[in-house]
């Protein structure tokens, strides 16, 4: 259905250089995906691919590709789910920006979907990118066992008890007092759940695509937990200390507005220790992976002391 460049990825690549591949070979997949759409409305579909195909960071597909390769299987049989998760996680932001929500005005360095498209069409576009990513499971996997286990992953990641169930445990805000009674137990359930849940399904999916066995599913399953976790963790982290310049979109939020955050509620030091622990597991869980999970490693490393 859609063209994937061929030759795959050097193994002495670095990890800056797998990415930047495993984006543009993400960033070719999507956009022949949204050439099927003919009868898309036009206006709907400049919205979609403003968000889809912006300036993000696509850790998500390259978690799915990296897991795949980690688990003996190919880059190419991981493309749908890597294009799937990443179009949840496009429809996750342009709904987490809008006034109703964080009500932020720049995303990736420029405006957010609503402030271009207006909030109508910004709600459409991410209800439209939610059904995409199905469509592109049902339609771009051959497999169709396959097609209903990663769909059955990416529905409960995506859904009540995954990313939108913490989307309202974090914006639909509990009374101050509950709020000032949050312990680490309740801050962790947001966002294993608003975070965590996709992005461990993005590494799920990878290495359900690599056909990878119950005991390499395991260890997928530790790191993909402790990423997802430890992602959230830098993000809230980067709210307070970095510049919405490095970040391309707006910091010192979360504290404006009483978010519950893991600088709010244990103080920059015992952040970074959380860290450093959520660390420290997924480089063990990619370690018990063997040698072909090299690279999840690498981008443990990578995604804990990133920037932006
Ligand atoms: C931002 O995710 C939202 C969170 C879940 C923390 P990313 O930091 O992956 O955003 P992009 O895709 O690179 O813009
Ligand atoms: C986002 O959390 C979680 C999502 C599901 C989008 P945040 O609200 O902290 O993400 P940013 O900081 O706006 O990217
Ligand atoms: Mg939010
Ligand atoms: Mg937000
Ligand atoms: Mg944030």
């Amino acid at each position: 259905m859609a063209s994937i460049p061929a030759a795959a990825d050097a193994p002495a690549a670095t990890i800056h250089e797998t990415l930047d591949r495993a984006a543009a070979q993400t960033d070719a997949f999507l956009s022949d995906f949204l050439s099927t759409q003919s009868q898309c409305p036009a206006p709907l579909m400049e919205a979609i691919r403003y968000s889809l195909l912006g300036p993000g960071k696509r850790i998500r597909p390259a978690l799915a590709i990296l897991c795949a390769r980690a688990v003996g299987g190919n880059q190419e049989d991981a493309m749908p789910a890597a294009g799937a998760v990443e179009l949840i996680h496009c429809f996750s932001l342009v709904h987490d920006d809008l006034p109703a929500m964080d009500d932020d005005d720049l995303r990736r360095g420029r405006p957010t979907n609503h402030k271009v498209f207006g909030d109508a069409l910004a709600i459409l576009a991410g209800d439209a990118m939610n059904t995409l990513a199905f469509e592109l499971l049902a339609v771009g996997v051959p497999d169709a066992r396959l097609a209903l286990a990663l769909s059955r992953e990416l529905a409960v990641a995506t859904g009540a008890q995954g990313m939108i169930g913490g989307q309202v445990l974090d914006t639909c805000h509990p009374r101050q007092a509950d709020r000032a009674a949050a312990t680490l137990a309740d801050l962790q359930r947001v966002h294993r759940m608003k975070t965590g849940a996709l992005i461990n399904a993005a590494c799920r999916m990878g290495a359900l695509s690599g056909r990878a066995t119950p005991a390499a599913m395991n260890h997928i399953d530790a790191y993909g937990k402790a990423i997802g976790l430890m992602f959230q963790i830098v993000d809230d982290l980067l709210d307070v200390t970095a510049t919405a310049e490095q970040l391309g979109k707006r910091t010192g939020k979360d504290a404006e507005i009483g978010k519950l955050t893991y600088p709010s509620l244990l103080g920059l030091d015992a952040t970074r220790r959380h860290l450093t622990e959520q660390l420290t597991l997924s480089i063990n869980a990619a370690a018990a992976l063997g040698p072909d999970a090299a690279k999840l490693a690498d981008l443990a490393h990578m995604l804990a002391a990133r920037s932006k």
